[in-house]
């Protein structure tokens, strides 16, 4: 668990302007937290998600981390830890985007999220969220 927590770390000061700062004390409570999902394993982590769930909502969670490391994006992880975790149960989910954060919509999109919403100001002044959903379709 603890290269999982620095390599969310690492994660992160890759993507400063995208990713939550969180302190050492916040990403340890994420993971007590979350449901976390890796590719390929934990030893040698390259993408890494985490997802809370809801009490007594089963299948809906929101997405508070989701990251490649940087040599790797554009080769499908992205996409592979999203097949994975809806495989771990989760049918309906959200996830909160920088409005300029232009890779990260196009991700959504491409893996079929909806935008839901927007949350003005939320990172901060002018800096809005875009929310988006992704409901596994019914059938
Ligand atoms: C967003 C991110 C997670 C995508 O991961 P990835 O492994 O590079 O994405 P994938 O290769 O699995 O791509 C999945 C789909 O998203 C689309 N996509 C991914 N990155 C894209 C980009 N930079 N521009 C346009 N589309 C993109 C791809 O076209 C692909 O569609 P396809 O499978 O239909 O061809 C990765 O770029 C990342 O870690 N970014 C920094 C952190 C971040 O912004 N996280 C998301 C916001 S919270």
């Amino acid at each position: 668990m603890d290269s999982l927590q620095s390599f969310l770390a690492k994660l992160q000061s890759q993507n400063p302007k995208y990713m939550a700062q969180w302190t050492p004390q916040q990403i340890q409570g994420e993971f007590r937290e979350a449901r976390f999902f890796v590719i390929p394993q934990i030893e040698n982590p390259q993408a890494l998600a985490l997802v809370r769930s809801f009490p007594g909502e089963p299948g809906k969670g929101d997405v508070t981390f989701i990251a490649v490391a940087k040599t790797y994006q554009g080769q499908g992880l992205g996409r592979e830890l999203f097949k994975q975790i809806c495989e771990g149960g989760f049918s309906d989910l959200t996830v909160e985007v920088h409005a300029d954060n232009e890779a990260g919509k196009a991700f959504y999109l491409a893996l079929g999220f909806e935008p839901s919403g927007r949350r003005p100001n939320y990172y901060g002044p002018t800096k809005d969220a875009l929310l988006f959903r992704y409901q596994v379709p019914a059938g």
